[in-house]
This record gives C-alpha cells, structure tokens and sequence, in this order.
C-alpha cells in the first residue's frame, strides 16, 4: 500500500507521515528528509540539491527518483508506506506509475492557506539528526531546545526564511498542485482540511484511510 500526502509547504505532511508511522507503522519516506541527509553529509549529490533547495526550487527529477529508489528498496517499504514529498511535478508522478505497486494507492491533499504556512513555518524547529519536527506553541519539545527523541539541539531549517518560503509556495502552486486534478481524476484523492487543528487533521486523515481500506475490502470480497 503506498499513501501519499501532497500540500504546500508547511500544510503538514511530514507531522501526518510521523503519526502515521507511529499509528499503523508505515515508513515515512520524505524526499526532503533524504536530500537534507545527502547535504549534511556534502555528497556530490548533496552539494547540487542545497543550491536548488536554498533558492525554494525543486531537485532535478532524476536525482531525487534515484534517492527514492534506494529508500523505496529497503526491506521496512515491503508492505507499504507514507511519501511525504513525492511526487512534486507530472513527470515525477508519471514515474512513480512506472515503479508499479501490489496493493491500493490512497492520496491525501493537505489544504492550507498561505497565510497559516507563514507561520507555521516561522515557529517550526526541527531535529537536524533524526528529522523529528515541533513548533514552538503548537508542539514543543519537552526540554526547551531539544529534541524528544535524540537529545540533538533543535535548528531552524535553512529553506525556512520568508524569501525562500515565498518561493517554495510559488514552486508549490506552479507545479505540485496541478497533481490535485491528476490524483483526483483517477478517484483516490481525499482533500484535507490541513488549516485545522494537527489533532483534527490526523482524525480525518485516519477515518477517510480507514473508510477507503473498508471500502477497497468490501469491494474485494
Ligand atoms: P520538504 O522537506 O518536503 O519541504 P516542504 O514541501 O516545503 O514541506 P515542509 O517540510 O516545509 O512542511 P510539511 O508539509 O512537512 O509540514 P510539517 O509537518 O513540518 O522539501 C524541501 C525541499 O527539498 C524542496 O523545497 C525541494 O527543493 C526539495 N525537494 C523535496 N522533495 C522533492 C521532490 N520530490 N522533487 C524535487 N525536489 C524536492 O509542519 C510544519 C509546522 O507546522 C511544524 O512546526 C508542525 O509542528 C506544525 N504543524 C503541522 N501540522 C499542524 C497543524 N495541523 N496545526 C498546527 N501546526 C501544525
Ligand atoms: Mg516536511
């Protein structure tokens, strides 16, 4: 089973993909994760990603499907899981097609306003180690600082200053969102409200993935 979650940046995808990890232990694999792992360790890779992610454009399609492809080949993606970040463009979904899947594909659209991004965005902390995500009203870390899980002293990511946010939401509208219309003419889209409350938006995400499982089982049987 492979779930995808689409939005801008911000809307939540990689807080949806942790709790879905955490509630049905699907792998989260995030495309953004990968590359900032490949620039913290300035492989070749690494060095050409930071230049595009530092401008809020996106990685060129054939580095990042060959990122994906290794993460995708690992034993824990068997049985399914959550991308969080891919595909971002047409061709990139047209790809992923071509990777084929045993078992249903579902797609959660996370809808946020530009607004709510701006600030979600501006109080995020992340865990530069681990990947681990808070914010500082809406989730913050037990010790002030630092991460829950690993102890590692929490950063603002680099692509998160207001230039470069403008710029991912521009990347976001010209050519991740016309996947909205592609996912949903093919009948497996569920729109999100990402606006509300993370509580809610994994409540909703759960009850339309359940109804969907049920209804793909009963459609089956
Ligand atoms: P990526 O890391 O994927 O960044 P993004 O898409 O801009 O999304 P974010 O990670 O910023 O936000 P999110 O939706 O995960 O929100 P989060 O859960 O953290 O990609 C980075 C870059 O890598 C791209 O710009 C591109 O250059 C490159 N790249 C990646 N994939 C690529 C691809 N496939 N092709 C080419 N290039 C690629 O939540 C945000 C904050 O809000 C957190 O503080 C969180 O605690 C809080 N929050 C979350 N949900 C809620 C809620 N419902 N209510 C209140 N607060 C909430
Ligand atoms: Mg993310």
């Amino acid at each position: 089973m492979r779930i995808i979650l689409l939005g801008a940046p911000g809307s939540g995808k990689g807080t949806v993909a942790e709790a879905l990890r955490s509630a049905c232990g699907f792998p989260k694999v995030s495309t953004g994760d990968l590359l900032r792992e490949a620039v913290r360790e300035k492989t070749p890779l690494g060095l050409v990603a930071a230049a595009q992610m530092g401008k809020g454009g996106l990685v060129d399609d054939a580095t990042v499907l060959a990122l994906l492809r290794e993460r995708l080949a690992r034993e824990d993606c068997r049985d399914g899981y959550v991308l969080d970040g891919f595909p971002r463009n047409l061709a990139q979904a047209g790809s992923l097609d071509a990777l084929g899947l045993s078992g249903p594909e579902i797609v959660f659209d996370l809808r946020v306003s530009d607004q709510v991004v701006l600030e979600r965005l501006a109080s995020r902390r992340s865990c530069p180690r681990c990947e681990a995500i808070y914010h500082l009203v809406n989730k913050p870390p037990k010790k002030a600082g630092f991460c829950d899980v690993c102890g590692t002293a929490l950063v603002q990511r680099a692509d998160d200053t207001p230039e470069v946010i403008k710029e991912r939401l521009k990347t976001y509208h010209a050519q991740t969102e016309p996947l909205v219309a592609r996912y949903a003419a093919k009948g497996y889209l569920h729109r999100i409200d990402g606006d509300a409350p993370a509580g809610t938006v994994l409540r909703d995400v759960r009850r339309a993935l359940d109804a969907a499982l049920g209804r793909r089982e009963g459609a089956g049987s």
